[in-house]
């Protein structure tokens, strides 16, 4: 059966041609107003999802649901937040699932958070820690606006005091020097869990690799992500797009073990 709209839904509203995306949640009353014209939430109801609808100025649009990365790309940010090509990635490397509990630090724009919390469904959870409040109050409302806020306890703190839960099931430090905080992830990770982290040069990646064993991680992997757009009109001729974001980050993933005592 075809879905259709219904109060509560999240949807997104975009233009024929793609370049212009809206993104809300549809109300009993009222209207969304856009510099292409206004939708009245009533006209909005009871659509099944990829009909055309028309702004008050005649403009054509498609109701789509948003996806992760439409939804990421939507946010309102105040710090460099990590690249949809990034996270894909990092969700099957630290092997999220529905109902886990993940760590991550720092949460920034909420970009990672997002994906995560959608990630652990309703009955995961998300500690999301940054030592500035006022980068978490938006993160906060950039999740909210997406009704995943509840699903993200956020954490206004340095993660050197640690973190307040353990054996979770995952952790992610998006933070400058990750290597100061290997003992602290150590600890709340389940064993056998996995530490995964986003850094922008060569030389952080080599100090962090150099610290791995010493604080009971194993088999570190790097990667980078390159993702390369292209045209798709095919009047155009399919090729690639003219530029492309050439460098956004080293990913490294590591494993926390229990070495023996003799080991050390
Ligand atoms: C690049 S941003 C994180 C972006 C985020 N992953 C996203 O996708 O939007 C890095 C954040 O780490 C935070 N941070 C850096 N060191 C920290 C520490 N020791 N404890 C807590 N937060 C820290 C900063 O305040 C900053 O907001």
């Amino acid at each position: 059966m075809t879905k259709h709209t219904e109060v509560g839904d999240l949807i997104q509203l975009r233009s024929r041609r793609g370049g212009h995306k809206f993104v809300f949640e549809l109300q009993a009353e009222g209207r969304f107003e856009t510099h292409k014209g206004i939708f009245n939430y009533a006209e909005l109801l009871n659509l099944p999802y990829g009909a055309e609808v028309k702004s008050h100025l005649g403009r054509s649009f498609f109701i789509t649901r948003p996806t992760t990365a439409e939804l990421i790309e939507g946010l309102k940010r105040n710090s460099q937040i990590m690249y949809p090509k990034d996270i894909g990635i990092t969700l099957l490397m630290l092997g999220v699932a529905p109902g886990q509990t993940i760590i991550e630090a720092g949460t920034g724009s909420g970009g990672l958070t997002l994906a995560l919390a959608q990630a652990v469904g309703p009955t995961g959870k998300i500690h999301s820690y940054d030592r500035r409040s006022e980068v978490q109050s938006l993160a906060q409302k950039n999740l909210a606006q997406f009704g995943l806020a509840e699903r993200v306890a956020f954490h206004a703190d340095d993660i050197e005091n640690g973190f307040g839960q353990t054996n979770v099931d995952a952790l992610f430090l998006d933070v400058p020097n990750p290597w100061d905080y290997l003992p602290q992830a150590h600890s709340a990770l389940l064993g056998g869990a996995v530490l995964g982290s986003l850094l922008p040069t060569m030389a952080q990646v080599l100090e962090l690799l150099g610290c791995v064993h010493r604080h009971g991680f194993a088999w570190p992997e790097t990667i980078e992500v390159l993702l390369r757009p292209y045209k798709t009109e095919p009047a155009a001729n399919v090729r690639p797009e003219d530029r492309m974001v050439a460098h956004t980050g080293y990913l490294t993933f590591m494993r926390a073990v229990h070495y023996p005592k003799s080991d050390a």
